[in-house]
């Protein structure tokens, strides 16, 4: 295998901390709609589209609404996230990711986002990376959500790359099994043991360098 020449990013959760808003948000609706969620629970949430999330919380209330009263729901929620991350700025970013990007930008190697999210452009702008990025690929322009691996092949294909060629960085389990199934080399960035299908796993992205990552990828050769 050479060297990567592709560098795909989810969003949420590895390069700003926005985990965190997504949860509070669904909570808060699963709150108002009389019952509560669990962090475990919410880990099946991550890198899941707005709508799928949606029928995932509705299911762990025993509930059901027709399609209308879904997508209100899922505007209520969308309000509520969108509220949180408004005065967002660059100090949202996670440790590392700017270093990082910055790091393959100047070697000319391609970078693409591999978001579920249609906040992710609104992000990007707001922490002042949109411009660092060759491609980006979101909720905005897939049909299929994470394991299903069309954000990344699309991610590749918009570089010019075959999925062998770039690594996939993600912080949720179906992100994971959508990058390995694309048949992509799958960075976990968290946790070791949600991520235990991942090639390699770093905590976070602080001191992650293009050379750290080759090093991890001829080990598992
Ligand atoms: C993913 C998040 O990145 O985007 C999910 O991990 C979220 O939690 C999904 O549901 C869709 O995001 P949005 O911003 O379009 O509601
Ligand atoms: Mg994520």
């Amino acid at each position: 295998m050479g060297k990567i020449k592709g560098y795909i990013f989810d969003l949420d959760g590895v390069i700003v901390d926005t985990a965190k808003y997504h949860y509070n948000s669904w909570r808060k609706l699963a709150n108002t709609l009389g019952f509560d969620i669990t962090e475990e629970q919410n880990e099946n949430l991550k890198g899941v589209s707005r709508k799928e999330s949606l029928e995932y919380i509705l299911s762990l209330g025993n509930l059901s609404f027709p399609d209308k009263e879904k997508i209100k729901l899922a505007e209520l929620k969308n309000s509520w996230y969108v509220a949180s991350i408004s005065g967002m700025n660059d100090s949202e970013l996670l440790p590392g990711a700017l270093e990082l990007l910055k790091e393959i930008r100047a070697t000319g190697l391609g970078i693409s986002l591999g978001s579920a999210s249609k906040n992710s452009e609104r992000i990007l702008k707001s922490t002042g990376i949109f411009e660092m990025f060759d491609a980006i690929i979101d909720g905005t322009k897939t049909t299929e959500s994470k394991p299903h691996p069309q954000v990344f092949l699309m991610g590749a294909e918009a570089l010019k790359l075959q999925p062998d060629e770039c690594v996939v960085f993600e912080d949720s389990f179906n992100g994971v099994k959508a990058a390995n199934t694309g048949g992509f080399i799958s960075i976990g960035v968290g946790n070791a043991d949600t991520l235990n299908e991942a090639d390699f796993v770093f905590p976070d992205l602080e001191g992650c360098t293009i050379e750290k990552i080759e090093n991890q990828i001829s080990n598992l050769k």
